[in-house]
């Protein structure tokens, strides 16, 4: 839910059931919280941040955890989520989702963070999955294994963006299927679906059309059938009415109640991956 969308939102609040908001626009005190208030009336929240700094080397942003723990009071969302990637470095903030070297090393560094995470915030998070436009050579534990084994070790729940499986795919040449057979899949609490595009060599996940074929297909598989999707739309913006009529078709597309994700548009790159 962008903020821009709010004002119509709040006419349709009771058909939304579960809304994720940007936790981060919502950190500072003021008036804009009437209408997440009145939004919380009747749908459920979901928080998702990014400037937790999961798998940055800065200490954690104690001042941060705390504004999002008043936000968790105030509110109680359902969810809270970030992403696995480095935000902020030596006190940089970067504004970013950047990735990282996915080794052992890393890996005890960031079980270490997301438990400080969780103690603080008293609850479990879920951690996102990255679109990743640079790979490490030292990286030697692939990002399926590294969220599962951060599972294992935390018990944080996964949010599973499946564009980014797509998109990785596209640059890199990884599986989403692979990728979704190696991590637990009753970890996974969320998943992201999105559009991207091609810019030069690159697929970016700009998040700025309807979501092609191939990643609906990702969410009609079984295992999805009880878990809430998201729809990520930030950039191209189209008119509430319209966002909230694409979210109903691709709604149907996923439970399979039409053949094509919306009439009339194109089906995208379909990629059988
Ligand atoms: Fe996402």
């Amino acid at each position: 839910m962008r903020t821009e969308h709010l004002d119509s939102a709040l006419n349709c609040a009771n058909t939304l059931g579960l809304v994720q908001v940007v936790g981060d626009n919502w950190l500072e005190p003021g008036p804009h919280h009437d209408k997440l208030e009145r939004l919380r009336q009747d749908a459920a929240l979901s928080f998702h941040f990014v400037g937790m700094n999961i798998a940055g080397e800065d200490p954690l942003d104690l001042s941060y955890l705390k504004r999002i723990l008043s936000l968790i009071h105030r509110y109680q969302p359902s969810r809270v989520s970030d992403h696995l990637s480095v935000q902020v470095h030596q006190g940089f903030y970067f504004h970013d989702l950047l990735p990282f070297p996915r080794t052992e090393a890393s890996l005890a560094r960031i079980i270490e963070r997301v438990d400080g995470i969780q103690e603080t915030l008293g609850r479990r998070i879920l951690v996102e999955n990255l679109s990743a436009y640079h790979q490490f050579p030292e990286s030697d534990v692939e990002e399926c294994d590294f969220l599962s084994a951060m599972h294992q070790a935390t018990n944080c729940g996964i949010l599973l963006d499946l564009n980014n499986l797509k998109i990785n795919h596209l640059n890199g040449g990884t599986s989403p299927t692979h990728f979704i057979r190696r991590i637990p899949v009753h970890a996974v609490e969320e998943i992201h679906i999105a559009g991207g595009v091609q810019s030069g060599r690159f697929w970016i996940d700009d998040h700025g059309s309807y979501p092609s074929i191939d990643t609906i297909n990702l969410a009609k598989k079984p295992m999805f059938a009880s878990t809430p999707i998201f729809y990520e739309r930030d950039e191209n913006l189209i008119p509430w009415h319209q966002f909230y009529e694409e979210c109903l078709n691709l709604n149907s597309a996923i439970l399979g109640k039409v053949e094509s994700p919306l009439p009339g548009r194109d089906s995208q790159n379909e990629l059988h991956i």
